[in-house]
């Protein structure tokens, strides 16, 4: 099996790569990025350690995608990850829309041209804003976290377990969640008209050791960096009271529901959509992550609350990948503090993190 793996030099993408690697030796897989991420580049000498064939391109131009020849699988984790893109002066809203989604629109003709299979690593983000924010959560505990509350009527696709597959996706949900949104129904259209094998992963948050930590993009590695690094952090919204709740999954721990995505042999048995997180035995708070860096470290950083609310943010998020469990027999494997243990080990090792990456 040959496989084309876009953004192969970012944090998804290199762990893909690797798992790939260990599990599926004989794959060739050629790596496509373009390198616009900070910190990328670190990770091309070692996929090409490994035997990958990193291509530097873009997913915007499709001659670079053409001259790659033919595959039988696309795995796309080239993107522009963060909420907040198009909004917050980094790059303007038709880049956004460029690389996410004219980008989608390149590898989907490329399958549908060599009859690939086509797998995106979508996202958590384009569930509801406003039915996120409507939830009915209270923090609880010390440090606080949001929860549900316990009894209270619930809107259709989310239960204590987290959010699944058909929780709500209406506007506003980003730039980002609409190009993934978007995607996905390109996605599922190619599927229906030219019979292309398509598996869409709704992901929440991924965290790991190496991840490229900015507040907006890769909030753990940003934070458990920042402790060691003894940056100033700030609680953002929600009072400054650091609750706000994720789940945290491993990306490697995708590499086995992956491969069995591209290994079956009758994709319309399955389905093509999945929330795929850490779930809630892998859900923390932000102020539960400052307790645990507290104590990971051995020293306390005044994290300084800011009041005003920012914009797109949402109280709570935990996937439930009850489907994925249960038409792929798949479930997270890495457990929350071995996550945060990897990532502290990685900080403690490369004091200069946030500042290859653009965090700092
Ligand atoms: N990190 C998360 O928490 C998270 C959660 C849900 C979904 N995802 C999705 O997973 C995928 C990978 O995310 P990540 O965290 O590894 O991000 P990342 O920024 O670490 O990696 C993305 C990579 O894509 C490359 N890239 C960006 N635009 C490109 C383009 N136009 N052409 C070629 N390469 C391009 C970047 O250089 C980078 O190496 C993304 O699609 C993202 O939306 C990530």
């Amino acid at each position: 099996m040959t496989i084309l793996l876009t953004g192969a030099c970012g944090f998804a993408g290199c762990e893909i790569a690797r798992g790939l690697r260990a599990h599926r030796a004989s794959w060739k897989i050629v790596g496509l990025d373009n390198l616009s991420r900070a910190g990328s580049e670190a990770n091309r000498a070692g996929l090409q350690k490994l035997g990958v064939k990193v291509v530097h391109g873009d997913v915007r131009l499709a001659s670079d995608i053409d001259a790659i020849g033919p595959v039988d699988a696309v795995i796309d984790a080239a993107a522009n990850p963060s909420v907040l893109a198009g909004l917050d002066g980094q790059a303007s809203t038709r880049q956004v829309v460029e690389h996410n989604l004219l980008g989608t629109v390149n590898l989907l003709e490329y399958c549908r041209r060599h009859r690939a299979a086509f797998v995106l690593l979508s996202t958590s983000r384009l569930y509801s804003i406003p039915a996120l924010c409507a939830l009915p959560v209270e923090a609880r505990g010390e440090p606080p976290a949001f929860g549900l509350v316990p009894g209270a009527t619930l809107p259709p696709g989310v239960s204590g377990a987290g959010l699944d597959e058909t929780f709500s996706t209406a506007a506003p949900i980003s730039l980002y969640g609409a190009t993934k949104l978007a995607s996905e129904a390109l996605a599922l259209e190619y599927a229906h008209s030219f019979g292309l094998p398509v598996w869409l992963n709704r992901c929440g948050v991924l965290a790991g050791a190496g991840q490229f930590g900015r507040p907006d993009q890769g909030i753990v590695a940003y934070w458990i960096h920042g402790w060691r690094e003894r940056r100033p952090l700030r609680y953002i919204g929600f009072n400054g009271s650091g609750a706000q709740v994720r789940d945290a999954l491993h990306p490697r721990d995708l590499v086995p529901l992956l491969i069995k995505q591209l290994e079956c042999r009758d994709p319309a048995a399955k389905p093509r959509i999945l929330t795929v997180g850490g779930g809630a035995s892998n859900a923390f708070s932000l102020a539960g992550l400052s307790a645990w860096c507290a104590d990971r470290f051995g020293w306390n950083l005044e994290v300084l609350p800011d009041r005003q609310p920012r914009p797109l943010d949402v109280p709570w998020v935990v996937m439930d990948a009850a489907l994925a469990q249960r038409t792929w027999d798949w479930a997270p494997a890495t457990r929350l503090h071995d996550i945060f243990d990897e990532v502290a080990a990685f900080a403690l090792a490369r004091s200069d993190w946030l500042a290859v990456t653009g965090g700092a």
